[in-house]
């Protein structure tokens, strides 16, 4: 068996590159899930912001607007692709500083009013350090607002096409528990704990459920789905270009035949303080 390759290897191998193609597509999809995520933070103007994992850069800069000129936003993510997709897009409010660092150990200035992330806090090696490295760039009081997914059978836009996939591919291996992957915090209580072990203060997540539009029709939907996501890593290491044919057929078959593809997303919204 080959080492598995650490994160930053593999943000900035395939999937990163996958990623800042599909930047536009999967900001489209996401729209509803980013909207309760900025909502959720109460941006106020003037407060300087980290965004943990900001990938291709949609929370940071719609969070920029938000913050205004004399806001502060500090972006970080390990994946060189999408950090250049990031930094080519228009910017406008507060000032942006893009970086690329590993948010687990860099040592950030703890003048923060809020850190925030969507979906770049579940693939950290170890995540409690991360956690609590996390909450020492926030000044006292200043808060974590993030978005994570809930459990994967409660996510109909991963598990319709995934079941189809499984029909023709044999199953993987499950991620041993606790390591990193999207689904990593589906158990809301585990992580209110892990948030509190981390030094946070009134930690504690809600559900957020909405449906979204993951293409204008099926093929639409189906290109998506075995693009990016869990779906495409089931598809990734297919040698077999038949097999991959069927797996994908299979996927377009899943969706409905006409009309736009809506499924269901659920999350966590969790929010904590640093009490400093
Ligand atoms: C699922 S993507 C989400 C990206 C972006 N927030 C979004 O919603 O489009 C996860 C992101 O976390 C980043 N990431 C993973 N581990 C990281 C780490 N230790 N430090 C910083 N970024 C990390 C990845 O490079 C990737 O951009």
């Amino acid at each position: 068996m080959p080492d598995p390759i650490s994160q930053t290897e593999y943000w900035n191998g395939d999937v990163g590159e996958r990623w800042a193609g599909m930047q536009a597509e999967l900001d489209r999809v996401f729209a509803p899930l980013t909207a309760a995520l900025l909502d959720g933070a109460g941006l106020r103007p003037g407060e300087r912001m980290l965004d943990i994992g900001c990938g291709c850069g949609e929370t940071a800069l719609l969070a920029a607007e938000r913050l205004g000129p004399d806001g502060a936003v500090t972006a970080v993510d390990v994946s060189r692709p999408m950090l250049a997709r990031a930094r080519a897009r228009p910017a406008a409010g507060a000032p942006i500083r893009w970086i690329e660092a590993d948010a687990q150990t860099r040592a950030f200035a703890p003048e923060h009013d809020l850190a925030l992330s969507r979906f770049g806090v579940m693939f950290f090696e170890e995540s409690r350090a991360a956690f609590a490295n996390i909450r020492r760039a926030l000044r006292p009081g200043g808060r974590l607002v993030l978005l994570c997914w809930r459990a994967l059978p409660e996510n109909e836009w991963v598990n319709r096409p995934r079941d189809a996939v499984l029909g023709v591919v044999p199953a993987p291996a499950p991620p041993p528990p606790g390591g990193p992957g999207p689904f990593r915090f589906a158990d809301g209580d585990a992580l209110v704990e892990l948030l509190t072990q981390a030094g946070f203060a009134q930690a504690a997540v809600v559900p957020v459920d909405r449906p979204v539009e993951i293409g204008a029709d099926a093929e639409a939907a189906t290109r998506f789905a075995v693009t990016v996501g869990p779906i495409a890593g089931l598809l990734r290491d297919l040698d077999d270009p038949a097999l991959r044919e069927r797996a994908v057929a299979a996927v377009r078959d899943a969706m409905p035949p006409a009309g736009p593809v809506r499924l269901g997303t659920a999350c966590w919204l969790a929010t904590a303080v640093n009490p400093g």
